[in-house]
């Protein structure tokens, strides 16, 4: 009998448990479940025996899976797969996989959200401004840019993306303005929603000749990654451009020389982009059935270490 281990230092809603859980019973697969562990050491024992693993921001180190000894698949429940060391997976012919799309609109209404709440002010009760007739630059169309590009049309935004990898005519075909590069995009928008995944080519590429660029009134919503900023950068930005704003989701590590800014810089106490009972659902069911497919027919699709 198959083994699967759920570990999720910040658990999953009680309902995705509950329908990960019948997958694998259906399956005739045992479910393990480690939750809340705050020591990694507690993730390296669990992995010892199991044969696949879900799991969301949690570290899948080299050391994870040295231990994982009958490990076939890693499902990271979520978008961003920077949390496992693919290479490690990959020398031990481990699959690792991620579930796409499946959480892309909690972030994105979060991403929204954050504009709004850093647009007004952070409702202290100041005068702000609206969003309408503004330019919104996405940095990335994947699923959470067309997530966000979808909602703001509401808006009544003019929205432009950025995208090395999708088709033009993509961006182009949903109504969007194709920004010929990141410069032109930081350039032209008010607002910026930064979607990028962290890799070695994105981290610390949004730096202070990127950000400066942006017109007066800018505003930096950061619902990605920490890493794809350079600190030192948005240190500078904030100093030198009092009129700058910036909002993340999960603290950059000079967070504590950010606060004294006030309304012009927020960030979330704890990443919550993905913190919905919806998008636990959706994330964590498609994680049991990818394992399902891959333990069962050797199903390959999302895999992202071919
Ligand atoms: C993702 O990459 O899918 C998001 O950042 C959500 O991460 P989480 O599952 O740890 O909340």
């Amino acid at each position: 009998m198959a083994k699967v281990l759920i570990a999720t230092e910040k658990p999953f809603a009680k309902a995705a448990v509950d329908g990960i859980k019948k997958i694998f019973t259906e399956a005739g697969f045992e479910t393990v479940l480690l939750e809340k562990y705050t020591d990694p050491n507690d993730l390296i024992k669990a992995v010892a025996d199991v044969d696949a693993l879900i799991i969301r921001s949690d570290k899948a180190t080299h050391a994870v899976i040295e231990a994982a000894k009958n490990l076939k698949i890693i499902v990271r429940a979520g978008a961003g797969y920077d949390n496992i060391d693919i290479a490690a997976a990959t020398e031990k012919g481990i699959c690792a996989m991620n579930t796409p799309g499946q959480n892309s609109n909690a972030v994105a209404e979060l991403a929204l959200g954050l504009m709004v709440f850093m647009s007004r002010g952070q409702f202290k009760g100041i005068s702000g401004t609206e969003l309408k007739g503004k330019k919104l630059g996405i940095q990335a169309y994947g699923a959470v840019g067309k997530c966000v590009a979808k909602i703001t049309k509401g808006f009544g935004m003019e929205l432009w993306a950025y995208d090395p990898y999708a088709c033009q005519g993509d961006i182009v075909k949903d109504g969007l303005i194709c920004a010929q590069s990141v410069e032109n995009l930081y350039s032209s928008c008010d607002y910026i929603s930064v979607n990028i995944p962290a890799n070695e080519k994105t981290k610390k590429s949004i730096n202070f000749e990127l950000m400066s660029k942006m017109p007066k009134g800018a505003i930096v919503v950061n619902t990605a990654r920490k890493e794809v900023i350079d600190e030192e950068s948005l240190k500078k930005m904030f100093a030198e451009r009092p009129d700058f704003k910036y909002a993340s989701d999960i603290a950059p590590d000079c967070h504590a020389d950010l606060l004294q800014y006030n309304e012009r810089y927020y960030a979330t106490p704890k990443k919550q982009g993905a913190e919905t009972s919806e998008a636990n659902i959706n994330a964590g069911l498609a994680a049991a059935n990818q394992i399902v497919g891959f333990l069962k027919n050797g199903d390959r699709t999302f895999q992202v270490n071919k």
